[in-house]
């Protein structure tokens, strides 16, 4: 490390694999914003040397960590306290580390929120939501979108089990429904679909359900983003969707409530969105 470099306030990324994370462009970008003098660092951790990675960033200084897939669960073990949001979400995806203490927060589900309300001006509130995939990722955001109250919010997943043990844990924050993708045929149209699955990422073809959607009402959220036109998207546009959106936004949202968290400045998400290379 040269002395210029040792001066800077240390951040990183734990994950496995982590070789192609957008997170060191992002924070580099709201940190150029904002005059923040810090460093942002990838480390590739399998789940065996995720305490150890984490014990010696904080060791040497480290200030802030994000976690990414597949530690977002298995941090909460090592953290001294849980943001409200991490606990209801039980997985963490940023870490505040001091040397006496590290905090865990869940900053994903804020992030699609945010992306959804204020940049894709949709509101959720009183509307009929069908999030496909009951993983990691859906786990993160079920909480904060119940809290905005939508009539229902229905989880169909392809192991349906996965999806009925979610709805069970959030039950008691609002109107959560577990299905299979099959169930989807019988049921009303929704306003809002939100893809959380890995399907069609792999080239396979993706059971996205055509019942969900209603010309002329509908509207579809990837979680996931690419440099080309999501499969999710590809098939909503298809369907006729009226609008669809991919996880770009919802990525720099929660990388900036990181950065605010761990630097108490605002970053200008709106920027960053036209500064990375996407498909908008
Ligand atoms: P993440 O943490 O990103 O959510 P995950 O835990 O591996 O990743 O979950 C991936 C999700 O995509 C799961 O809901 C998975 O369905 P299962 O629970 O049945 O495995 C879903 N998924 C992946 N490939 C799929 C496919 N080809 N068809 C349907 N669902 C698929």
């Amino acid at each position: 490390m040269s002395e210029q470099t040792a001066l800077l306030d240390r951040y990183g990324l734990i994950g496995y694999p982590v070789a192609h994370s957008k997170s060191p462009i992002i924070h580099r970008l709201f940190a150029d914003q904002t005059d923040q003098s810090m460093t942002y660092e990838l480390f590739a951790a399998k789940p065996d040397d995720l305490e150890s990675t984490v014990r010696s960033f904080q060791r040497n200084g480290g200030r802030g960590l994000n976690i990414t897939v597949p530690h977002k669960a298995n941090v909460t073990r090592l953290v001294d306290e849980m943001s409200e949001e991490a606990s209801i979400a039980g997985a963490v995806n940023t870490l505040v580390i001091t040397p006496e203490k590290i905090v865990g927060h869940n900053t994903d589900g804020v992030g699609l929120i945010r992306d959804v309300q204020v940049n894709w001006k949709y509101a959720l509130e009183g509307k009929r939501i069908l999030i496909l995939g009951a993983g990691g990722a859906t786990q993160g955001v079920l909480g904060p979108l119940l809290e905005e109250q939508p009539e229902v919010l229905v989880i169909a997943n392809r192991t349906v089990a996965k999806a009925q043990a979610l709805a069970d844990h959030f039950g008691m924050l609002g109107n959560v429904e577990a299905k299979r993708f099959g169930d989807i045929k019988s049921m009303p149209a929704f306003d809002l679909v939100i893809n959380a699955t890995s399907a069609g990422l792999k080239g396979e073809q993706a059971p996205f359900p055509p019942q969900a959607i209603e010309i002329g009402r509908t509207a579809c959220y990837d979680m996931s983003y690419g440099l080309g036109e999501t499969p999710f998207n590809h098939w909503a546009r298809a369907m006729d969707a009226i609008k669809v959106r991919s996880g770009w936004g919802m990525l720099i949202e929660q990388a900036a409530e990181s950065f605010r968290l761990w630097r108490n400045v605002d970053p200008d998400t709106a920027k960053v969105l036209k500064q990375l290379p996407t498909e908008n």
